[in-house]
């Protein structure tokens, strides 16, 4: 009783989603997950297409209202709505990348900012000191933001002049600007290269060492597998397997879930096993036929030792 009283007070949960059921009509499409983000950790999820990895995301921002469920930010639950979740400390970036292309990437950054800000419309109309001010600090933390992804030298560039790659940091430093204590990232190497996706790697690290919790989905394994301290898996909605990289990358069901392994009874399965049969048997032919035509007492065929045996003096 003791001892997991002083677990739960050693390790704060930064996210606590519990029982996340989301259904569309008759589509399940998350069913009763449950996952924990802790302060300083970077957690990986993976599963297939169409296993509810965004689904799951849009239940924990409010973009989606689980159909059951609750999901908790530092102990507090939140309310379904995704400005109060923002408001609240989560930031994301999407899977199909949304940024406002016709503004400048610093602009983009300073979208992002206005959460934090506390200046309303009317000090903005009037332009009195006080938004002066906080313009000034939204646009120093922006350009902070930018140096740190990266892209302070594109501050002017119009976002849809961006390399996709660049697009998609401009999405974190956006989504960083909302000062969250946890960042969700919607497979934030889609389209890199292999170069650019070890600097998403850097990145990331080093937003877990601001004191920024990571939860992130990826399909690139490597990456993933890498970062995270703890990765879980879905699959059809369920989460299937949850531990260390170790352990999820030697799950028989993680790589079956991902390779697609024909299980018995597949459709396939059949098929390949005729093809296995068939080889073994061209095999056993041609081991036969050796037998008659050589007189190599190492060979390895089980008959050929037996005939080997009767020629031996
Ligand atoms: N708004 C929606 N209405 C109906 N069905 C939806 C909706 N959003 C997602 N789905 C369905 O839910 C399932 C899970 O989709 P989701 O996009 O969450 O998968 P994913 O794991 O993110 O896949 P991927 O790796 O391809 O991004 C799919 O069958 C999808 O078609
Ligand atoms: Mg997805």
């Amino acid at each position: 009783m003791n001892t997991m009283t002083t677990t739960t007070a050693t390790t704060t949960a930064v996210l606590d989603a519990s029982g996340v059921t989301m259904r569309f009509g008759g589509l399940t499409a998350v069913r009763n997950v449950d996952l924990t983000v802790n302060a300083g950790e970077i957690v990986g999820l993976i599963g297939p297409n169409g296993a509810g990895k965004t689904t799951f995301f849009n239940c924990l921002t409010g973009l989606y209202i689980p159909t059951e469920g609750k999901v908790s930010y530092k102990g507090t639950v939140l309310p379904p709505k995704p400005h109060l979740v923002t408001q609240a400390g989560i930031a994301r970036t999407f899977q199909n990348i949304r940024l406002f292309s016709n503004m400048t990437v610093l602009e983009n950054v300073l979208v992002g900012r206005h959460t934090r800000t506390k200046e309303g419309l009317f000090s903005a109309l009037l332009r009195g000191p006080g938004f002066k001010k906080a313009e000034q600090a939204s646009h120093a933390r922006a350009m902070e933001l930018l140096e740190f992804t990266g892209l302070a030298h594109k501050a002017k560039h119009l976002a849809r002049n961006l390399p996709y790659g660049e697009q998609r940091k401009l999405e974190i430093a956006r989504a960083l600007a909302s000062d969250p204590g946890l960042l969700l990232l919607d497979e934030p190497t889609a389209g890199m290269n292999p170069q650019e996706t070890r600097a998403a790697e850097e990145l990331v690290f080093a937003i877990r060492d601001m004191g920024i919790a990571v939860l992130v989905i990826e399909h690139d394994m490597r990456f993933i597998f890498n970062l995270s301290d703890r990765v879980a898996c879905l699959v059809q909605g369920e989460k299937l397997v949850e531990g260390t990289p170790q352990v999820v990358q030697a799950d028989e069901r993680v790589v079956a879930a991902y390779l697609g392994t024909p299980f018995e009874g597949a459709p396939g399965a059949e098929e390949a096993a005729e093809v296995q049969a068939a080889e073994d048997h061209a095999a056993e032919d041609h081991a036969a036929e050796d037998q008659t035509t050589e007189d190599d007492a190492d060979a390895p065929s089980t008959t050929r030792t037996n005939r080997t045996e009767g020629d031996t003096p």
